[in-house]
């Protein structure tokens, strides 16, 4: 199991959580009892998911089986798509929570939404939830430095964590030298590249060359990054195979040829791209 990343707000994150983008609804409790079961502690939820009830039933009966609720951490996303006010804020999360019937551990806007220019407002009500003791911790997803720098100039409070893609062919260094300057963990959305950068043949070579598999080669490229990942699988064996990456490390080498497959190449949508 990977080491926790310290977090701004003196808490820690599981550098390695599994996402349930794209889980049908109906294989929801099956994925999260798989992950809970294979060692997870932190599961990627949000509104846009449409599954975070089917969640919320899974973490209810993982607690019956005797894990403790308060060793996961549980992530939910403001959506925003019909309203940006501060009282949508507070429904949508209030929703978020019903439908998962246990508190939200860390809450982040989903997307910036630039063209709406409301996203310093949406921060500004996170930040009352949080201090209303509402949710542990407030982050962000899929902000540009540019986002994150008016957040902070603005409000003055610095967002413990930013969700956005990233997989070898989309590394962020920029992205992830703004953060460690601020302190904000980076979590990586599609960490695999939504399977594409499996085939990669620089990936294939030193997974094949550290007797692992491409999956375990670009988890550990990411750990040793120094951020944290959410990669998706609703397969069991992959789900585990995915969190057994802790008896090999890749070398400078491995570093150095991963670094040059950057390609700028996204699986996703573009952060300002979404209105
Ligand atoms: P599946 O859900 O069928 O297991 P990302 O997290 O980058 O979006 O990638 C998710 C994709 O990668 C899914 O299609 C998932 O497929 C696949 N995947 C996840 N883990 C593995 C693995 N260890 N080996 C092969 N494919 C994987």
């Amino acid at each position: 199991m990977p080491a926790d990343l310290p977090m701004l707000d003196g808490r820690a994150l599981p550098a390695l959580g599994f996402g349930l983008y794209k889980v049908p609804a109906e294989q929801t409790a099956e994925v999260v009892a798989a992950g809970l079961d294979a060692g997870y502690r932190l599961v990627d939820g949000a509104e846009f998911y449409g599954n975070e009830r089917e969640l919320g039933e899974a973490l209810r009966r993982a607690e019956q089986q005797g894990v403790a609720r308060d060793a996961l951490t549980v992530t939910s996303k403001f959506w925003g798509e019909s309203s940006q006010e501060p009282a949508a804020v507070r429904e949508a999360f209030a929703q978020s929570e019903r439908a998962l019937g246990t508190p939200i551990d860390v809450y982040m806007i989903h997307w910036p939404r630039p063209a709406r220019d409301s996203y310093v407002d949406v921060w500004r009500t996170l930040v009352e939830l949080r201090d209303e003791g509402r949710v542990r911790t407030i982050g962000v997803s899929n902000f540009t430095h540019e986002h994150l720098r008016r957040l902070i100039e603005e409000t003055g409070v610095t967002p413990a964590i930013n969700q956005v893609e990233s997989h070898p062919w989309l590394p962020q260094h920029e992205l992830r030298a703004f953060h460690r300057h601020h302190g904000i963990v980076t979590q990586a959305w599609s960490p695999l590249g939504r399977s594409r950068v499996l085939h990669d043949p620089t990936i294939q070579r030193i997974a094949a060359a550290h007797g692992v598999s491409p999956a375990q080669a670009i988890i550990r490229w990411h750990l040793q990054l120094g951020g944290a990942l959410i990669p998706k699988s609703t397969h069991p064996h992959r789900l585990r195979e995915n969190l057994d990456v802790d008896r090999f490390r890749l070398g400078d080498d491995d570093m150095a040829a991963i670094a040059a497959l950057e390609t700028g190449e996204r699986t996703g949508t573009h952060p300002d791209d979404r209105n």
